[in-house]
Protein backbone atom coordinates (compact mmCIF):
# COMPACT_ATOMS: atom_id res chain seq x y z
CA UNK A 1 0.00 0.00 0.00
CA UNK A 2 1.10 3.76 -1.06
CA UNK A 3 2.00 5.94 1.95
CA UNK A 4 -0.77 8.19 0.55
CA UNK A 5 -3.11 5.54 1.34
CA UNK A 6 -2.05 4.24 4.51
CA UNK A 7 -2.71 7.81 6.10
CA UNK A 8 -6.47 8.53 6.93
CA UNK A 9 -8.50 11.98 5.71
CA UNK A 10 -8.18 13.15 9.26
CA UNK A 11 -3.91 13.44 9.09
CA UNK A 12 -3.78 14.25 5.48
CA UNK A 13 -6.41 16.85 5.44
CA UNK A 14 -6.97 20.10 6.65
CA UNK A 15 -10.16 21.21 9.02
CA UNK A 16 -12.24 24.09 8.75
CA UNK A 17 -13.98 25.17 11.89
CA UNK A 18 -17.53 27.13 10.84
CA UNK A 19 -19.41 28.70 13.60
CA UNK A 20 -22.82 28.29 12.08
CA UNK A 21 -24.10 31.16 13.70
CA UNK A 22 -21.93 33.19 11.48
CA UNK A 23 -20.81 31.63 7.93
CA UNK A 24 -24.20 32.65 5.82
CA UNK A 25 -27.78 33.88 6.39
CA UNK A 26 -30.19 31.80 4.00
CA UNK A 27 -33.77 32.61 5.46
CA UNK A 28 -33.14 36.72 6.34
CA UNK A 29 -33.37 36.46 9.84
CA UNK A 30 -30.18 37.57 10.93
CA UNK A 31 -28.30 34.25 11.97
CA UNK A 32 -26.55 32.00 9.78
CA UNK A 33 -28.31 28.47 9.06
CA UNK A 34 -27.71 25.14 7.36
CA UNK A 35 -29.03 26.53 3.91
CA UNK A 36 -26.31 29.19 4.59
CA UNK A 37 -23.37 26.69 4.66
CA UNK A 38 -24.79 24.61 1.86
CA UNK A 39 -25.20 28.29 -0.55
CA UNK A 40 -21.69 28.59 0.37
CA UNK A 41 -19.95 25.21 0.12
CA UNK A 42 -18.67 26.17 -3.47
CA UNK A 43 -16.61 29.06 -1.79
CA UNK A 44 -14.85 25.91 1.30
CA UNK A 45 -14.36 23.69 -2.00
CA UNK A 46 -12.65 26.27 -3.72
CA UNK A 47 -10.39 27.15 -0.85
CA UNK A 48 -9.09 23.49 -0.48
CA UNK A 49 -9.94 22.30 2.92
CA UNK A 50 -10.71 18.83 3.26
CA UNK A 51 -13.19 18.78 6.55
CA UNK A 52 -15.98 21.11 7.76
CA UNK A 53 -16.48 21.49 11.29
CA UNK A 54 -19.84 23.21 12.12
CA UNK A 55 -19.99 24.10 15.96
CA UNK A 56 -23.14 22.62 17.25
CA UNK A 57 -26.22 23.32 15.54
CA UNK A 58 -28.64 21.02 17.90
CA UNK A 59 -31.89 22.57 19.48
CA UNK A 60 -30.63 24.58 22.37
CA UNK A 61 -32.46 27.62 24.52
CA UNK A 62 -29.17 28.99 22.87
CA UNK A 63 -27.72 30.40 26.67
CA UNK A 64 -24.30 29.56 25.29
CA UNK A 65 -25.13 29.73 21.60
CA UNK A 66 -26.12 26.27 21.31
CA UNK A 67 -23.36 24.22 24.01
CA UNK A 68 -26.59 23.76 26.26
CA UNK A 69 -28.27 21.03 24.14
CA UNK A 70 -31.90 20.39 24.92
CA UNK A 71 -32.31 17.53 22.05
CA UNK A 72 -28.84 15.47 21.14
CA UNK A 73 -30.79 14.18 17.96
CA UNK A 74 -32.01 16.97 16.03
CA UNK A 75 -31.70 20.35 13.96
CA UNK A 76 -32.57 23.56 15.96
CA UNK A 77 -35.10 25.70 13.75
CA UNK A 78 -32.88 28.27 13.85
CA UNK A 79 -30.37 26.64 11.91
CA UNK A 80 -32.86 24.20 10.21
CA UNK A 81 -34.23 20.75 9.60
CA UNK A 82 -33.00 17.09 9.92
CA UNK A 83 -34.09 17.12 5.78
CA UNK A 84 -31.49 20.29 5.33
CA UNK A 85 -28.98 18.69 7.79
CA UNK A 86 -28.97 15.44 5.17
CA UNK A 87 -28.77 17.80 2.38
CA UNK A 88 -25.81 19.08 3.73
CA UNK A 89 -24.17 15.99 4.29
CA UNK A 90 -24.68 14.82 0.96
CA UNK A 91 -23.12 17.85 -0.95
CA UNK A 92 -20.19 17.73 1.41
CA UNK A 93 -19.33 14.13 0.52
CA UNK A 94 -20.29 15.37 -3.39
CA UNK A 95 -17.70 17.92 -3.09
CA UNK A 96 -15.16 15.22 -1.89
CA UNK A 97 -14.53 16.64 1.42
CA UNK A 98 -15.77 15.27 5.25
CA UNK A 99 -18.40 16.70 7.73
CA UNK A 100 -17.55 16.96 11.61
CA UNK A 101 -20.27 17.65 14.06
CA UNK A 102 -19.75 19.12 17.62
CA UNK A 103 -20.34 16.77 20.68
CA UNK A 104 -20.89 18.36 23.72
CA UNK A 105 -20.98 15.43 26.07
CA UNK A 106 -20.26 16.96 29.29
CA UNK A 107 -23.43 19.09 30.05
CA UNK A 108 -27.05 19.33 28.78
CA UNK A 109 -29.00 22.21 28.94
CA UNK A 110 -31.77 22.49 31.74
CA UNK A 111 -34.45 22.58 29.48
CA UNK A 112 -32.95 18.98 28.51
CA UNK A 113 -36.21 16.32 29.07
CA UNK A 114 -33.54 14.27 30.78
CA UNK A 115 -32.45 17.13 33.29
CA UNK A 116 -36.11 18.25 34.06
CA UNK A 117 -36.79 14.55 35.11
CA UNK A 118 -33.39 14.57 37.01
CA UNK A 119 -34.71 17.49 38.77
CA UNK A 120 -38.16 16.44 39.58
CA UNK A 121 -37.27 14.08 42.68
CA UNK A 122 -34.57 12.57 44.56
CA UNK A 123 -36.01 8.75 43.53
CA UNK A 124 -36.43 9.26 39.41
CA UNK A 125 -34.69 7.11 37.81
CA UNK A 126 -32.60 9.86 35.56
CA UNK A 127 -31.77 11.56 38.85
CA UNK A 128 -28.49 10.48 38.58
CA UNK A 129 -27.86 11.37 35.01
CA UNK A 130 -26.66 14.56 36.36
CA UNK A 131 -24.41 15.41 39.35
CA UNK A 132 -26.17 16.06 42.56
CA UNK A 133 -24.81 16.47 46.18
CA UNK A 134 -26.00 17.15 49.81
CA UNK A 135 -25.25 20.46 51.14
CA UNK A 136 -21.97 20.95 52.96
CA UNK A 137 -22.37 19.87 56.91
CA UNK A 138 -23.02 23.54 57.61
CA UNK A 139 -24.76 24.15 54.32
CA UNK A 140 -23.92 26.17 51.04
CA UNK A 141 -22.53 24.39 48.35
CA UNK A 142 -20.97 20.76 48.96
CA UNK A 143 -17.30 21.56 47.78
CA UNK A 144 -15.29 25.09 46.33
CA UNK A 145 -15.41 23.82 42.87
CA UNK A 146 -16.09 27.15 40.47
CA UNK A 147 -17.44 27.72 37.55
CA UNK A 148 -15.87 28.68 34.12
CA UNK A 149 -18.23 31.60 33.94
CA UNK A 150 -17.71 32.76 36.87
CA UNK A 151 -19.17 32.14 39.97
CA UNK A 152 -19.79 28.78 42.01
CA UNK A 153 -19.98 25.81 40.21
CA UNK A 154 -23.03 24.18 42.11
CA UNK A 155 -26.62 25.30 42.00
CA UNK A 156 -29.17 24.76 44.51
CA UNK A 157 -32.58 23.10 43.72
CA UNK A 158 -34.95 23.58 46.26
CA UNK A 159 -37.89 20.98 45.39
CA UNK A 160 -35.50 18.46 46.11
CA UNK A 161 -32.81 20.72 48.32
CA UNK A 162 -29.68 19.45 46.83
CA UNK A 163 -26.98 20.89 44.63
CA UNK A 164 -26.48 20.06 41.00
CA UNK A 165 -23.12 20.88 39.49
CA UNK A 166 -22.42 23.23 36.15
CA UNK A 167 -19.01 23.69 34.92
CA UNK A 168 -20.20 26.49 32.70
CA UNK A 169 -23.52 28.26 33.22
CA UNK A 170 -26.37 27.12 35.78
CA UNK A 171 -27.92 26.05 32.19
CA UNK A 172 -25.68 23.57 31.66
CA UNK A 173 -25.97 20.89 34.10
CA UNK A 174 -22.82 18.45 34.19
CA UNK A 175 -23.86 14.95 32.72
CA UNK A 176 -23.01 12.24 34.69
CA UNK A 177 -20.62 9.64 32.72
CA UNK A 178 -20.24 7.23 35.83
CA UNK A 179 -23.68 6.63 35.44
CA UNK A 180 -24.40 3.27 32.39
CA UNK A 181 -27.91 4.38 31.62
CA UNK A 182 -26.14 7.59 30.76
CA UNK A 183 -23.92 6.39 28.71
CA UNK A 184 -25.66 4.13 26.78
CA UNK A 185 -27.54 6.90 25.79
CA UNK A 186 -24.59 9.29 24.87
CA UNK A 187 -23.10 6.35 22.97
CA UNK A 188 -26.38 6.13 21.11
CA UNK A 189 -26.00 9.68 20.31
CA UNK A 190 -23.05 9.14 18.18
CA UNK A 191 -24.40 5.67 16.69
CA UNK A 192 -27.44 8.38 15.42
CA UNK A 193 -25.17 11.08 13.30
CA UNK A 194 -22.54 8.72 12.50
CA UNK A 195 -25.35 6.56 10.86
CA UNK A 196 -26.67 9.78 8.88
CA UNK A 197 -23.09 10.04 7.21
CA UNK A 198 -21.15 12.23 9.66
CA UNK A 199 -17.39 11.20 9.35
CA UNK A 200 -16.28 12.38 12.83
CA UNK A 201 -17.08 14.55 16.31
CA UNK A 202 -15.25 17.29 17.72
CA UNK A 203 -15.76 16.71 21.38
CA UNK A 204 -16.32 19.60 23.69
CA UNK A 205 -14.21 19.76 26.71
CA UNK A 206 -13.55 16.17 26.64
CA UNK A 207 -11.03 16.84 29.65
CA UNK A 208 -14.07 17.70 31.93
CA UNK A 209 -16.47 14.71 31.44
CA UNK A 210 -15.52 12.81 34.61
CA UNK A 211 -15.11 14.34 38.14
CA UNK A 212 -13.34 13.32 41.09
CA UNK A 213 -15.84 10.54 42.57
CA UNK A 214 -14.80 12.13 46.26
CA UNK A 215 -15.64 15.81 45.42
CA UNK A 216 -12.28 16.72 47.05
CA UNK A 217 -11.91 20.51 47.35
CA UNK A 218 -9.56 21.88 44.78
CA UNK A 219 -6.04 23.78 45.88
CA UNK A 220 -5.73 28.00 45.57
CA UNK A 221 -3.73 28.46 42.17
CA UNK A 222 -0.72 30.43 43.80
CA UNK A 223 -0.02 32.03 40.01
CA UNK A 224 -3.56 33.52 39.85
CA UNK A 225 -3.67 37.08 39.54
CA UNK A 226 -7.01 39.44 38.94
CA UNK A 227 -7.31 39.58 35.47
CA UNK A 228 -7.17 36.08 34.87
CA UNK A 229 -11.07 34.74 34.52
CA UNK A 230 -11.97 34.01 38.15
CA UNK A 231 -12.29 30.26 38.14
CA UNK A 232 -8.18 29.68 37.65
CA UNK A 233 -8.22 30.91 41.33
CA UNK A 234 -8.26 27.04 41.71
CA UNK A 235 -6.01 24.70 40.17
CA UNK A 236 -8.83 22.27 38.68
CA UNK A 237 -7.37 19.29 39.89
CA UNK A 238 -10.72 17.74 41.18
CA UNK A 239 -13.06 18.92 38.43
CA UNK A 240 -11.29 18.10 35.32
CA UNK A 241 -8.62 15.55 33.76
CA UNK A 242 -9.52 12.55 35.95
CA UNK A 243 -7.66 9.43 35.12
CA UNK A 244 -11.19 7.83 34.66
CA UNK A 245 -11.70 10.00 31.56
CA UNK A 246 -10.04 7.71 29.79
CA UNK A 247 -12.22 4.74 29.89
CA UNK A 248 -15.05 7.14 29.16
CA UNK A 249 -13.09 8.19 26.10
CA UNK A 250 -12.32 4.27 25.30
CA UNK A 251 -15.79 3.84 24.81
CA UNK A 252 -16.84 6.67 22.33
CA UNK A 253 -13.80 5.75 20.70
CA UNK A 254 -15.10 1.76 20.42
CA UNK A 255 -18.42 3.40 19.01
CA UNK A 256 -16.31 5.28 16.35
CA UNK A 257 -14.79 1.94 15.67
CA UNK A 258 -17.76 0.19 14.46
CA UNK A 259 -17.45 2.33 11.70
CA UNK A 260 -14.98 2.68 8.70
CA UNK A 261 -12.76 5.77 8.79
CA UNK A 262 -14.27 8.31 11.34
CA UNK A 263 -12.40 10.24 13.74
CA UNK A 264 -13.13 12.48 16.85
CA UNK A 265 -11.19 15.65 17.95
CA UNK A 266 -10.99 16.59 21.81
CA UNK A 267 -11.30 19.62 23.01
CA UNK A 268 -8.10 19.89 25.62
CA UNK A 269 -6.69 22.53 27.32
CA UNK A 270 -4.13 20.95 29.37
CA UNK A 271 -0.09 21.22 29.82
CA UNK A 272 0.98 19.46 26.63
CA UNK A 273 2.38 16.60 29.19
CA UNK A 274 -1.28 15.94 29.81
CA UNK A 275 -2.38 16.60 26.53
CA UNK A 276 -0.77 14.05 25.23
CA UNK A 277 -2.48 11.50 27.20
CA UNK A 278 -5.75 12.11 25.51
CA UNK A 279 -4.30 9.92 22.58
CA UNK A 280 -4.15 6.94 24.92
CA UNK A 281 -3.82 3.51 23.97
CA UNK A 282 -3.12 2.81 19.82
CA UNK A 283 -7.08 2.80 18.75
CA UNK A 284 -8.50 3.64 22.24
CA UNK A 285 -8.18 7.59 22.71
CA UNK A 286 -9.48 10.48 20.85
CA UNK A 287 -7.42 10.30 17.04
CA UNK A 288 -6.48 14.02 17.42
CA UNK A 289 -6.21 16.06 21.06
CA UNK A 290 -6.50 19.33 20.11
CA UNK A 291 -3.01 21.39 20.27
CA UNK A 292 -4.09 24.87 21.00
CA UNK A 293 -0.41 25.85 21.94
CA UNK A 294 0.00 28.26 18.51
CA UNK A 295 -3.01 30.15 20.78
CA UNK A 296 -1.85 30.18 23.99
CA UNK A 297 2.06 30.89 23.60
CA UNK A 298 3.19 34.06 23.26
CA UNK A 299 4.03 34.82 19.34
CA UNK A 300 7.94 34.51 19.68
CA UNK A 301 10.14 32.35 17.36
CA UNK A 302 12.45 30.50 19.80
CA UNK A 303 9.29 30.00 22.00
CA UNK A 304 7.41 27.75 19.03
CA UNK A 305 10.30 26.42 17.89
CA UNK A 306 10.76 24.86 21.35
CA UNK A 307 7.18 23.66 21.86
CA UNK A 308 7.36 21.94 18.71
CA UNK A 309 10.15 20.51 19.39
CA UNK A 310 8.56 19.29 23.04
CA UNK A 311 5.10 18.25 21.70
CA UNK A 312 6.94 16.27 19.04
CA UNK A 313 8.89 14.53 21.17
CA UNK A 314 6.01 13.87 23.24
CA UNK A 315 3.94 12.02 21.09
CA UNK A 316 3.25 8.67 21.51
CA UNK A 317 4.54 6.15 18.19
CA UNK A 318 0.60 6.09 17.15
CA UNK A 319 0.01 9.68 17.74
CA UNK A 320 -0.73 11.81 14.80
CA UNK A 321 0.38 16.08 15.65
CA UNK A 322 -2.50 18.65 15.01
CA UNK A 323 -2.11 22.75 15.09
CA UNK A 324 -5.26 24.85 16.27
CA UNK A 325 -4.59 29.01 15.61
CA UNK A 326 -7.98 30.16 16.26
CA UNK A 327 -11.41 28.92 17.35
CA UNK A 328 -14.39 30.21 18.55
CA UNK A 329 -12.88 31.28 21.60
CA UNK A 330 -10.32 32.64 21.64
CA UNK A 331 -8.91 36.56 20.13
CA UNK A 332 -8.51 35.79 15.84
CA UNK A 333 -4.64 35.51 15.60
CA UNK A 334 -4.75 38.66 13.47
CA UNK A 335 -5.92 40.70 16.46
CA UNK A 336 -3.25 38.94 18.50
CA UNK A 337 -0.17 39.01 15.83
CA UNK A 338 -1.26 41.80 13.93
CA UNK A 339 -2.04 41.48 10.01
CA UNK A 340 1.41 41.27 8.49
CA UNK A 341 2.33 38.22 11.19
CA UNK A 342 -0.82 36.77 10.34
CA UNK A 343 0.17 35.26 7.13
CA UNK A 344 3.50 34.18 8.75
CA UNK A 345 0.92 32.44 11.45
CA UNK A 346 -1.08 31.04 8.09
CA UNK A 347 2.46 29.80 6.78
CA UNK A 348 3.55 28.36 9.88
CA UNK A 349 0.12 26.33 10.23
CA UNK A 350 0.07 24.92 7.14
CA UNK A 351 3.35 23.27 7.00
CA UNK A 352 3.83 22.09 10.54
CA UNK A 353 3.68 18.10 10.83
CA UNK A 354 0.06 17.39 11.84
CA UNK A 355 -3.43 18.12 10.61
CA UNK A 356 -4.43 21.85 10.99
CA UNK A 357 -7.82 23.57 12.24
CA UNK A 358 -8.43 26.52 10.35
CA UNK A 359 -11.08 29.04 11.79
CA UNK A 360 -13.53 30.60 9.77
CA UNK A 361 -12.44 34.08 8.33
CA UNK A 362 -9.01 33.44 9.38
CA UNK A 363 -8.16 33.12 5.73
CA UNK A 364 -9.73 36.86 5.30
CA UNK A 365 -7.25 38.07 8.13
CA UNK A 366 -10.90 38.75 10.18
CA UNK A 367 -9.42 40.38 13.34
CA UNK A 368 -11.89 41.11 16.45
CA UNK A 369 -14.62 43.32 16.13
CA UNK A 370 -15.35 45.83 18.72
CA UNK A 371 -18.74 44.94 20.25
CA UNK A 372 -20.79 48.06 21.54
CA UNK A 373 -22.04 47.18 25.13
CA UNK A 374 -25.67 46.82 24.06
CA UNK A 375 -24.86 44.05 21.95
CA UNK A 376 -22.99 41.84 23.87
CA UNK A 377 -24.10 38.71 23.55
CA UNK A 378 -21.49 36.27 24.75
CA UNK A 379 -23.01 34.82 28.45
CA UNK A 380 -18.89 34.49 29.44
CA UNK A 381 -18.74 38.56 29.16
CA UNK A 382 -22.40 38.96 30.76
CA UNK A 383 -20.91 37.05 33.60
CA UNK A 384 -17.54 38.23 33.74
CA UNK A 385 -17.24 42.12 32.62
CA UNK A 386 -14.82 44.02 31.76
CA UNK A 387 -11.65 41.50 31.50
CA UNK A 388 -11.80 41.04 27.84
CA UNK A 389 -12.83 37.53 28.08
CA UNK A 390 -16.21 37.95 25.86
CA UNK A 391 -16.37 35.54 22.59
CA UNK A 392 -18.48 38.00 20.36
CA UNK A 393 -15.37 40.10 18.96
CA UNK A 394 -14.38 36.64 16.90
CA UNK A 395 -17.61 35.31 16.24
CA UNK A 396 -18.56 38.42 13.93
CA UNK A 397 -20.60 37.47 10.59
CA UNK A 398 -18.11 36.29 7.70
CA UNK A 399 -18.22 39.24 4.56
CA UNK A 400 -18.73 37.98 1.82
CA UNK A 401 -18.43 41.04 -0.89
CA UNK A 402 -19.42 45.04 0.28
CA UNK A 403 -22.97 44.99 -0.45
CA UNK A 404 -25.36 44.93 2.85
CA UNK A 405 -24.71 43.56 5.64
CA UNK A 406 -21.17 42.60 3.68
CA UNK A 407 -23.69 39.76 1.56
CA UNK A 408 -24.21 37.70 5.08
CA UNK A 409 -27.94 38.38 5.76
CA UNK A 410 -30.76 40.00 4.19
CA UNK A 411 -31.45 41.71 7.91
CA UNK A 412 -29.50 43.20 10.69
CA UNK A 413 -26.68 40.40 11.93
CA UNK A 414 -26.67 38.60 15.30
CA UNK A 415 -23.57 40.67 15.67
CA UNK A 416 -21.87 43.70 14.29
CA UNK A 417 -20.18 42.95 10.59
CA UNK A 418 -16.30 44.70 10.63
CA UNK A 419 -15.92 48.06 9.80
CA UNK A 420 -13.61 46.92 6.74
CA UNK A 421 -15.71 44.54 5.55
CA UNK A 422 -15.85 46.92 2.22
CA UNK A 423 -12.83 45.75 1.25
CA UNK A 424 -12.11 42.91 3.94
CA UNK A 425 -14.65 40.24 2.04
CA UNK A 426 -14.27 36.95 0.06
CA UNK A 427 -15.19 38.49 -2.90
CA UNK A 428 -12.70 41.63 -3.18
CA UNK A 429 -9.84 39.45 -1.81
CA UNK A 430 -10.66 36.87 -4.06
CA UNK A 431 -9.88 39.38 -7.16
CA UNK A 432 -6.71 40.35 -5.00
CA UNK A 433 -3.92 37.84 -5.90
CA UNK A 434 -1.66 39.36 -3.27
CA UNK A 435 -4.50 38.88 -0.69
CA UNK A 436 -3.75 36.94 2.15
CA UNK A 437 -6.98 34.49 1.23
CA UNK A 438 -4.84 34.02 -2.12
CA UNK A 439 -2.05 33.28 0.19
CA UNK A 440 -4.57 30.73 2.06
CA UNK A 441 -5.53 29.23 -0.81
CA UNK A 442 -1.92 28.56 -2.60
CA UNK A 443 -0.88 27.01 0.80
CA UNK A 444 -3.68 24.65 0.74
CA UNK A 445 -3.11 23.51 -2.76
CA UNK A 446 0.73 23.10 -2.36
CA UNK A 447 -0.08 21.35 1.17
CA UNK A 448 -2.72 18.91 -0.95
CA UNK A 449 0.30 18.71 -4.03
CA UNK A 450 3.17 17.59 -2.06
CA UNK A 451 3.15 14.51 0.13
CA UNK A 452 5.82 15.62 2.02
CA UNK A 453 4.19 18.72 3.24
CA UNK A 454 1.22 16.78 4.54
CA UNK A 455 2.55 13.32 5.52
CA UNK A 456 6.08 14.22 5.80
CA UNK A 457 8.79 13.53 8.49
CA UNK A 458 9.42 17.01 10.67
CA UNK A 459 13.06 18.05 11.49
CA UNK A 460 14.14 21.31 12.83
CA UNK A 461 16.64 23.66 11.18
CA UNK A 462 18.74 25.70 13.63
CA UNK A 463 17.93 29.08 13.74
CA UNK A 464 18.32 32.18 15.59
CA UNK A 465 16.35 34.88 17.28
CA UNK A 466 13.28 35.73 15.19
CA UNK A 467 13.59 32.74 12.49
CA UNK A 468 11.86 29.41 12.93
CA UNK A 469 13.11 26.74 9.94
CA UNK A 470 11.94 23.55 9.86
CA UNK A 471 12.29 21.03 6.96
CA UNK A 472 9.62 18.86 5.47
CA UNK A 473 10.63 15.61 3.57
CA UNK A 474 9.14 12.34 1.94
CA UNK A 475 11.22 10.16 -0.32
CA UNK A 476 12.95 12.25 -2.54
CA UNK A 477 10.84 15.48 -2.05
CA UNK A 478 12.52 18.03 0.77
CA UNK A 479 11.42 21.10 1.21
CA UNK A 480 12.61 23.80 3.77
CA UNK A 481 10.26 26.22 5.50
CA UNK A 482 11.78 29.38 7.33
CA UNK A 483 9.80 32.01 8.67
CA UNK A 484 10.65 35.67 10.28
CA UNK A 485 8.94 36.02 12.92
CA UNK A 486 10.10 39.74 13.09
CA UNK A 487 9.66 43.33 11.29
CA UNK A 488 12.63 43.60 10.35
CA UNK A 489 14.54 41.75 7.26
CA UNK A 490 16.93 38.45 9.10
CA UNK A 491 18.84 36.14 7.46
CA UNK A 492 18.84 32.26 7.21
CA UNK A 493 22.60 30.89 6.31
CA UNK A 494 22.14 27.01 5.98
CA UNK A 495 25.78 26.69 4.30
CA UNK A 496 26.61 23.07 4.48
CA UNK A 497 23.41 22.05 5.96
CA UNK A 498 20.91 22.47 2.94
CA UNK A 499 21.34 21.46 -0.83
CA UNK A 500 19.98 24.37 -2.93
CA UNK A 501 16.92 24.80 -4.32
CA UNK A 502 14.12 27.06 -5.63
CA UNK A 503 11.37 28.97 -3.55
CA UNK A 504 8.35 28.06 -4.60
CA UNK A 505 5.76 30.54 -2.15
CA UNK A 506 6.49 33.39 -0.16
CA UNK A 507 4.37 34.96 1.90
CA UNK A 508 4.32 37.74 0.11
CA UNK A 509 2.86 36.38 -2.82
CA UNK A 510 6.18 37.04 -5.58
CA UNK A 511 9.43 36.24 -6.18
CA UNK A 512 8.31 32.48 -6.97
CA UNK A 513 11.10 30.31 -8.65
CA UNK A 514 14.11 32.50 -6.85
CA UNK A 515 17.07 30.48 -6.91
CA UNK A 516 18.06 29.66 -3.01
CA UNK A 517 21.48 28.94 -2.26
CA UNK A 518 22.16 28.41 1.27
CA UNK A 519 21.82 31.59 2.35
CA UNK A 520 17.69 33.10 2.49
CA UNK A 521 17.26 36.97 2.92
CA UNK A 522 13.99 37.30 4.71
CA UNK A 523 12.12 40.74 4.11
CA UNK A 524 10.41 41.83 7.52
CA UNK A 525 7.03 39.77 8.30
CA UNK A 526 8.14 36.96 5.41
CA UNK A 527 7.54 32.94 5.25
CA UNK A 528 9.23 30.84 2.38
CA UNK A 529 9.28 27.62 1.11
CA UNK A 530 11.36 26.21 -0.56
CA UNK A 531 11.77 22.69 -2.48
CA UNK A 532 15.32 21.56 -1.92
CA UNK A 533 17.41 19.99 -4.43
CA UNK A 534 17.63 16.19 -3.02
C1 LIG B 1 -16.12 24.85 24.93
C2 LIG B 1 -16.74 25.56 23.78
O1 LIG B 1 -15.80 25.69 22.76
C3 LIG B 1 -17.26 26.87 24.30
O2 LIG B 1 -17.67 27.72 23.27
C4 LIG B 1 -18.37 26.59 25.27
O3 LIG B 1 -18.82 27.80 25.84
C5 LIG B 1 -17.90 25.66 26.37
N1 LIG B 1 -17.15 24.55 25.86
C6 LIG B 1 -19.07 25.09 27.12
O4 LIG B 1 -19.69 24.13 26.31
Amino acid sequence: MSAEREHQWWQKGVIYQIYPRSFQDANGDGVGDLRGILSRLDYVQWLGVDAVWLSPIYPSPMADFGYDISDYCSIDPLFGSLDDFDELVRQVHRCGMKLVLDFVPNHSSSEHPWFKESRRSRDNPKRHWYIWRDPAPGGGPPNNWLSQFGGAAWEFDDATGQYYYHAFLKQQPDLNWRNPQLREAMLNVLRFWLDRGVDGFRVDVIWHIVKDDEFRNNDPDPDYHPGLAPHRQLLATYNTDRPEVHQVIEKMRDVLNEYDHRMMVGEVYLPVERLVTYYGGEGEGVHLPFNFQLIELPWHARIIADAIEKYEGLLPPHGWPNWVLGNHDNPRIATRIGAAQARVAAMLLLTLRGTPTLYYGDELGMHNVPIPPDRVQDPFEKNVPGLGLGRDPERTPMPWNDQAHAGFSAAAPWLPIGEDAHSRNVEAMRADSTSILALYRRLLELRRQESALHIGSYAAVPAHENLLAFRRRKGDSLFLVALNFGHEPAVLDVTGRAPCGKIVLSTHLDHEQEVFDCRLELRADEGVIVRLDS
